[in-house]
Parts: C-alpha cells; structure tokens; sequence
C-alpha cells in the first residue's frame, strides 16, 4: 500500500482513475483539485466516503500553498493530472494554460524533491509530437513538435519533467496517451458536447471538413496504463498509450448520431479551429511491450457504452452545461 497524490481527481481522467484505484488496490489517495470549471466532486460522489480517500482544494501553482499539502501528507508517489486541457479554450487565452500546465507542474516537482517523493508520473499527451499526415505513428522518439498552446503547454511540463530528472536525478514518469472518451468526460470535447448536443436535438459544430483524424482511447484503458507506468514502469522513461482506434470526426459524429436515433441533418459545418491538428496516431508497442498492457474496450462497444452512461447521467451532465459553461459556449461557437 501506498500513500498518492492524485492532483486534478475531481476532473474527467483523474476521477476515473482515483475511483479506479479505491475500488481496485488497497492504496491511499489524497486528491488534490483547485475545482476549476472542469473538476466536478460529484464525478467521486459514489467513493467519497471510503476510509483511503481525502479531498484537498488546493492550486498547485500555489507553492506556498502546495508545501503545506505535501507536509501534511507526505505522500510517497505522485500522480498528475490537474491541467487546462481543451485546445479551443487555449485559443481563447493561453494564460491560464502556462500558469497551471507550466508553472503548476513545476511547483508540484519541487514539492516532491523537497518532501523525497519515489515516484512522479506526468500525465501527458499525444499532442506534444504535433501532427501527422496521411501515414506513420508517434513512437517516444518523435520529436516534440506541439502546435497549439494547449500542446505547447503540455510539452514545456514534459520538458520541465525531463530536467528534474536529468538535473535532479528524480524518480519520473512520463505518459503520453491520445484521446479519451467515456463516463464523466466534460462536454466541451468532442464525443460528449456531440452526444449531449443530439439528445437535445441541437446543432453538432464539425470543424473544417470533419476529415481530421484522432486515435480513441477508452478512459478505463488510458487508467490502467497510468496504473502499470506507475507500478512497473522505468525511470526516466516516456510510453505511449492509445487506442488503435483512428477515427475522422465526421465518422464519429454520424456514429453518435445513429446511436442515439437522430438524423444527419442536425450537423453543421463551422468555420475550422484555428492551427487544426490533422491527424494524430499512436504506436503503443513500448507500453505493450515493457509493461504489458494491452487496451481492452473497441471504439465500437465503448462509444455504445459512452452514449448509454449519457442517457443515463442526464442530470449530470445538464448540470454542468448550465452557468458559466453558457458563457464559453456562446463565445466559441456564437459566430462561427
Ligand atoms: P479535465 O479538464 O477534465 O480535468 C482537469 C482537472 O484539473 C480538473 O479537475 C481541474 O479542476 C483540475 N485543475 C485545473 N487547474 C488546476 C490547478 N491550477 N490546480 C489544481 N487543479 C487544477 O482534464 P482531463 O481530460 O481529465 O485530463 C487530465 C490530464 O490528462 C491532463 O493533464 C491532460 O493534459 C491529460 N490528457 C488528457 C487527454 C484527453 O483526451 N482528455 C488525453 C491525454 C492526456
Ligand atoms: P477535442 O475533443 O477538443 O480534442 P483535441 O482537440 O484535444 O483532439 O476535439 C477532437 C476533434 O474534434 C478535433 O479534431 C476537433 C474536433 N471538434 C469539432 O469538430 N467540433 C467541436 O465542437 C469540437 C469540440 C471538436
């Protein structure tokens, strides 16, 4: 049993992983959230109240505020997750992306060098090596190359990582995975904003042409591998996770659509994001290879899977669409 900081618990992967390791191992989890407009506790409502878990609020770029937490808790792994992480808000304002992703993962590392943490695992993304054309896949050795200020964020905490374990001799993880979708996902991404958006019959926004290609990952998969990089993976290494399920949007859109019994008619073509990654692809054969995971749900059964918790967590997800969500929404997608 280990004591573990989970930061960014009440958002969409990091409750999905912390209630994956109170019902799946005996460790103990501290999950440390700033509850922006992203992190949700009612995501942990079902698990809240076993005895090896604690919610902290805390932002972690807050360094006097993250010594108190790791002198309280002394954890001994780290697990972070808390980020900005939705490309088109970061198109809006990229400020809040360097604060939390940047500077915040910075912060966390000091922490856990001062207060001697075994082991951190970042948490990253496949949007760090940029995008590809028509062929290939990005293995751990694809430069980094991101595009967007999300990705660019994303990859100067990969690279802050990097040095403390270079310069530090840390003890670090670094996981990059493709797109995840499945249950508690905020729908300001694409597979939930479109399931929510059908349900009640508005217009589903595809970008561009709806040919850009992403790789999906069942939630449940991306956590288990997390769960064996932090177990059994090497120091100082980088793998890979995704889905072997590349997907054009327009195809998922339509498949959403057909899932839930509604018409092709409510599609709407808008103007692209700008600086659009066209494809992104993932060659998960270190992971599979060194670590022995292997991802378990097809796109097919776990969108089906997606769609039903959808149906069936309405109120959750009306709630988190109401207030300030409003706002954003009106702003992205009001004059396109
Ligand atoms: P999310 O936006 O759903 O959740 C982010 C969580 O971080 C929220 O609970 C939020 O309150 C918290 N947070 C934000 N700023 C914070 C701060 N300053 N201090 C403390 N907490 C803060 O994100 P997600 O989709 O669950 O992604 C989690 C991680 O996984 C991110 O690091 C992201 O880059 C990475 N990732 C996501 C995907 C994906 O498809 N969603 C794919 C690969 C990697
Ligand atoms: P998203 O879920 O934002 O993830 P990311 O940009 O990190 O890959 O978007 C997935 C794909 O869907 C991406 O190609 C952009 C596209 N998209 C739309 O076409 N319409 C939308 O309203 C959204 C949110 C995304």
């Amino acid at each position: 049993m280990s004591k573990i900081l989970v930061t960014g618990g009440a958002g969409f992967i990091g409750s999905n992983f912390v209630r994956m390791l109170l019902l799946g191992s005996d460790h103990e989890i501290v999950n440390l959230d700033a509850l922006t407009y992203a992190g949700n506790l009612e995501n942990l409502a079902d698990v809240q109240d076993n005895s090896r878990y604690t919610f902290v609020r805390g932002d972690i770029a807050d360094a006097a505020g993250m010594q108190q937490v790791f002198a309280q808790h002394r954890p001994e792994l780290v697990v972070h997750f808390a980020a900005e992480s939705h490309v088109d808000r970061s198109v809006l304002d990229a400020t809040a992306f360097v604060r939390t992703n940047v500077i915040g993962t910075q912060v966390l590392l000091d922490q856990s060098r001062a207060h001697g943490v075994q082991r951190f695992v970042h948490v990253s993304t496949d949007e760090v090596y940029g995008s590809l054309g028509a062929w290939g896949y990005f293995t751990e050795d694809t430069p980094i190359q991101p595009n967007s200020p999300y990705s660019s964020s994303k990859a100067g905490s990969d690279l802050m990582v990097r040095a403390a374990v270079h310069t530090h001799g840390m003890d670090c993880v670094i996981t990059r995975c493709s797109n995840n979708y499945g249950p508690y996902q905020f729908p300001e991404k694409l597979i939930p904003l479109m399931i929510a958006n059908a349900l009640e019959d508005k217009q589903l926004p595809v970008y561009g042409d709806g040919k850009n290609v992403r790789d999906w990952i069942h939630v449940a998969d991306h956590c288990e591998g997390i769960k064996v990089a932090m177990e059994r993976g090497a120091a100082g290494e980088v793998y890979n996770f995704g889905g072997d399920a590349e997907r054009e949007n327009l195809f998922v859109v339509k498949e959403i659509l057909r899932l839930v019994g509604k018409g092709e008619d409510l599609i709407r073509y808008v103007t692209d994001r700008p600086g659009h990654d066209r494809r992104y692809a993932m060659d998960s054969s270190k992971a599979r290879a060194t670590l022995g995971w292997t991802p378990r749900h097809t796109f097919e059964s776990g969108l089906r899977a997606t769609v039903d918790w959808y149906l069936q967590n309405k109120a959750w997800w009306e709630r988190v669409r109401s207030g300030a969500y409003q706002a954003y929404y009106e702003q992205q997608y009001g004059g396109r």
